[in-house]
């Protein structure tokens, strides 16, 4: 099978820890080049990672030739100004979550690609996990009748007060960090943008949210809320709860390894659906992989990052104005 060559922007710990073993499992790439901001460190990275090509350089990257795609792993806030250069280059990009700083900047990424004809895609690899449909498929075979009210939390403790995470000018904090995807799935299960949303938020010394809440209000009628944090106890869950029964998801964002179980409760009887593990970060960069070679559409549009974004960005507005 014909195989796509990955370049990778910067020697970030989510692309040596799951991205690119993952792009290294595919069955339709491989990481053909790093780049880092140092040389050396380039070089260390590629050698420990098995991969052929190291620059000293962003641009460097952007400019070569054996690489078809860009897989860009940068600090929140870098994301727009390296995706774009990417899209200058010519070169199809997966960017990391949450796509960039808000929504009117995601927006202006995801134009430098399309005017261009050149596939972009946010990496939400959550999303590709197969608990999700079979979520979905509960929910479409009316397993819990009308949706009424969907739940989801997501937190962890940073390790280190280095972590961009905790730096407002890298974009930063819960929201953007974990809440992203509490929004995400909430977006994606129910179907709809919300109507509305607000949240309240305590805020770190450096300025960043380090704990949230939030609620959200869909046209239908659904009523959602989640939590997110990133000095609190790990926990990544969601629940939907509709008038005849309800779904819960004990692992629903960084299952790794583990086995899943989507549990269902309908009147009296409750069923559990278990899912072997899976690696979602590889079911993810090959379908990003896979559109760029039959020329289709990514299975998830970049459109669904920005919409992703314009709920960030007012949900964010909303815990700042209620102060914390
Ligand atoms: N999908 C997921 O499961 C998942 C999980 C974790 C993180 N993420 C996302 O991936 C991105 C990176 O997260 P990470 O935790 O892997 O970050 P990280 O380890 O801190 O790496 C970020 C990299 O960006 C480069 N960089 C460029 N400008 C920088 C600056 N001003 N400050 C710091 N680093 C800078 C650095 O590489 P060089 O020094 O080599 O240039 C650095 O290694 C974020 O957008 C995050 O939201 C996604």
């Amino acid at each position: 099978m014909e195989k796509i060559r990955w370049g990778v922007i910067s020697t970030a710990r989510i692309g040596e820890n799951r991205v690119i073993p993952a792009i290294q499992a595919s069955d339709n790439g491989t990481v053909t080049a790093v780049a880092s901001r140092s040389l050396e460190k380039a070089q260390a990275f590629a050698a420990r990672m098995g991969i052929p090509t190291a620059y000293g350089a962003y641009e460097a990257l952007l400019a070569d030739p054996n690489v078809d795609a860009i897989y860009n792993p940068l600090p929140n806030s870098e994301h727009a100004a390296w995706s774009i250069a990417a899209a200058e280059a010519g070169k199809p990009t997966l960017c990391e979550k949450p796509l960039a700083k808000n929504a009117a900047e995601a927006q202006t990424m995801v134009d430098a690609f399309a005017a261009r004809g050149l596939l972009f895609a946010e990496a939400f690899m959550y999303r590709f996990h197969p608990q999700h449909a079979t979520a979905r498929r509960i929910i479409a075979d009316g397993g819990i009748g009308a949706i009424q009210i969907m739940s989801a939390s997501f937190t962890f403790a940073v390790r280190s007060e280095s972590d961009i995470r905790l730096q407002a000018e890298l974009a930063g904090g819960a929201l953007m960090d974990v809440g992203c995807y509490c929004v995400n799935a909430m977006r994606l299960i129910v179907g709809e943008e919300p109507a509305n949303g607000s949240a309240v938020a305590r805020f770190g010394a450096s300025g960043v949210d380090e704990a949230i809440a939030g609620t959200l209000i869909f046209p239908s009628g659904v009523v959602g809320h989640f939590d997110a944090g990133v000095r609190a106890y790990r926990l990544h869950t969601y629940e939907v709860r509709g008038t005849e029964g309800r779904i819960q998801l004990d692992a629903a964002f960084v299952p790794h390894g583990l086995t899943t179980i989507v549990r269902h409760w309908r009147g009296d009887n409750y069923v559990e659906y278990s899912h072997p593990p899976v690696d979602q970060y590889r079911l993810m960069v090959e379908d990003f992989a896979d559109a760029l070679l039959n020329r289709r559409p990514p299975a998830y549009p970049p459109s669904d990052a920005v919409a992703n974004m314009r709920v960030l960005d007012q949900l964010i507005a909303s815990a700042r104005t209620h102060g914390g």
